[in-house]
């Protein structure tokens, strides 16, 4: 196993859509097993593909690592077949270091993807895990939280990352 680097905004990747996944062969096996190591010594609680530089449709979850309920979600070509309700929530992401902002998010969904032995599954999710696959699969439609905020919001981060660089710490 190894711990991948994760990209950053406003690194292109981010912005680029991942394409499905045709063959689970032992190179996507190696990639789940990296990401899953990276999201977990992160710490985060979901990781997409591209966020580690590769634009595939494959991402990891967990949202209680290192508690008794931990369970790691793996999914293929996700596509959210079903979505109720609204809530809103404080997002961060691993991709978009030191900022937080309320996004709002369906209430409940129905994702349905690949497990990693190629068969289909199908999540009902609410609350955080909800949260997190959206989130994670705006990830592989090229989409990042901060896409989602208003532009007056999203000037503000852009204007503090800009500062960051200019001082050069990045
Ligand atoms: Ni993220």
């Amino acid at each position: 196993m190894a711990i991948l680097h994760i990209c950053t905004y406003p690194e292109e990747i981010l912005h680029q859509r991942a394409e499905p996944i045709t063959e689970i062969d032992e190179e996507v096996v190696k990639l789940v097993d990296h990401m899953a190591e990276t999201m977990y010594s992160a710490p985060g609680i979901g990781l997409a593909a591209t966020q580690v530089g590769v634009a595939k449709q494959v991402l990891v979850a967990d949202i209680a690592p290192r508690r008794p309920e931990s369970e790691l979600i793996v999914l293929i070509n996700p596509e959210i077949v079903a979505a109720e309700g609204e809530v809103i929530f404080e997002e961060g992401c691993l991709s978009v270091p030191d900022y937080q902002a309320e996004v709002k998010r369906h209430e409940r969904i129905t994702v349905r993807g690949l497990n990693l032995k190629g068969e289909e599954v199908e999540i009902e999710a609410e609350g955080l895990l909800a949260i997190v696959l959206q989130h994670e699969i705006d990830h592989l439609n090229g989409v990042l939280f901060i896409d989602r905020l208003s532009k007056l919001k999203r000037d503000l981060y852009k204007r503090r990352m800009r500062k960051k660089v200019a001082k050069g710490q990045s």
